[in-house]
């Protein structure tokens, strides 16, 4: 992690959870301790997300799993970013694997919703990664600099302070199977580069890039001592006590 970037830890709890759970998840993340130097964002269900937010320490932001790129309307089944800050949440997740692979969300959609939520003022992390026969196939740089071309092409310049960007390889999602720290630094530092060429040298060097993908409390330090891996986005492990450990890697 460079100096200059926050380091970013981000708990996405899937769909995974109930009330009973939830309160025991809120207990140890209010109880920490959590690095101060830590920026820690945790995405429960939208169904849970106001109860989080009224149980939560302050200092710990709550993000959507998703919204929709509109207000409101006849959009049976979503949410919007206008309903994720009414609720006093300023975070979303936009581009999540899982919303590209299960649900079918193109990069075109989740281009506009990031715009949108950008446009209402909600912080977005903009997930990107590759699957494993794209990898095999030498694609990975294609596949997430496309990916990352519909993103740049949402953001306003004066916006990039309100955006993280969460590389998740997919084969490396919920599988055990981590990106070595090597593999993931040399993704960071390649997609780094790109948007210093096609978006600018600071937004580059501020731009928090994080690593999603079987983060775990042993994993999490040497992937976090990489130089331009700036945090991780969780899944699995942020439904345990570890997580508190994650938050805690660069201590
Ligand atoms: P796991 O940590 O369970 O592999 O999930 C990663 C992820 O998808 C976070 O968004």
């Amino acid at each position: 992690m460079a100096s200059q970037r926050k380091f970013f830890v981000g708990g996405n709890w899937k769909m995974n959870g109930n009330k009973a759970s939830i309160d025991g998840i809120i207990q140890f993340l209010n109880a920490g301790p959590l690095d101060p130097n830590t920026e820690v964002v945790v995405s429960p269900p939208a169904i849970y997300m106001e109860y989080v937010r009224g149980k939560l320490d302050q200092k710990i932001g709550v993000a959507g799993q998703n919204c929709y790129k509109v207000e409101k309307g006849a959009f049976t089944g979503d949410i919007s970013a206008n309903m994720i800050k009414d609720i006093g949440c300023e975070w979303v997740i936009l581009g999540h694997s899982e919303r590209r692979n299960v649900f079918g969300e193109s990069d075109q959609l989740i281009g506009e919703k990031v715009k949108y939520a950008l446009s209402q003022g909600l912080k977005v992390i903009a997930c990107i990664g590759e699957k494993i026969e794209e990898r095999e196939a030498g694609k990975t740089e294609e596949v997430v600099y496309r990916q990352m071309q519909a993103i740049v092409d949402n953001v306003a310049p004066d916006q990039w302070a309100n955006v993280v960007v969460a590389y998740e390889p997919v084969w490396a999602i919920g599988t055990g199977k981590t990106a070595t720290p090597a593999q993931a630094q040399e993704v960071h530092q390649k997609l780094r580069a790109w948007v210093a060429k096609k978006v600018s040298e600071p937004v580059a060097n501020s731009l928090r890039i994080v690593y999603g993908g079987s983060v775990s409390a042993a994993n999490c330090k040497e992937l976090g001592g990489q130089s331009d891996i700036d945090g991780s986005l969780v899944g699995g492990a942020s439904l345990k006590p570890d997580f508190v450990q994650i938050v805690n890697a660069t201590q």
